[in-house]
């Protein structure tokens, strides 16, 4: 397990433990964030599962597709830091990851 820290849209911080495989949005959805949506269950469709992840982790996130980029940019909070949660896949070496919710589009 490793750990994945989220901080919530009032800027509350909290650190939950995340099994490798899993997506980002499927841990922040389990650990009972329920501001995050995710509401096409993670198929890049719907862009309710934005967050903006921490810039010292961007060398080890996977390359953003089309769809991904596509979905981001209907975002009027869309920035450098913006990816949809359900395109991350977790693992040992995001240990200590630092995601935070994207304010409601
Ligand atoms: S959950 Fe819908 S795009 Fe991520």
């Amino acid at each position: 397990m490793a750990k994945l820290i989220v901080v919530n849209r009032e800027g509350e911080e909290k650190a939950v433990e995340g099994d490798s495989g899993l997506s980002v949005m499927e841990i922040i959805r389990d650990n009972g964030f329920d501001e995050l949506l995710a509401l096409c269950g993670g198929c890049c469709s719907c862009a309710t599962c934005h967050v903006f992840v921490d810039p010292a982790f961007a060398d080890q996130l996977p390359a953003i597709s089309e769809d991904e980029n596509d979905l981001l940019d209907s975002s009027d909070h869309r920035n450098d830091q913006s990816r949809l949660s359900c395109q991350l896949k977790f693992s040992e070496e995001l240990d200590g990851l630092r995601v935070t919710i994207a304010p409601e589009d």
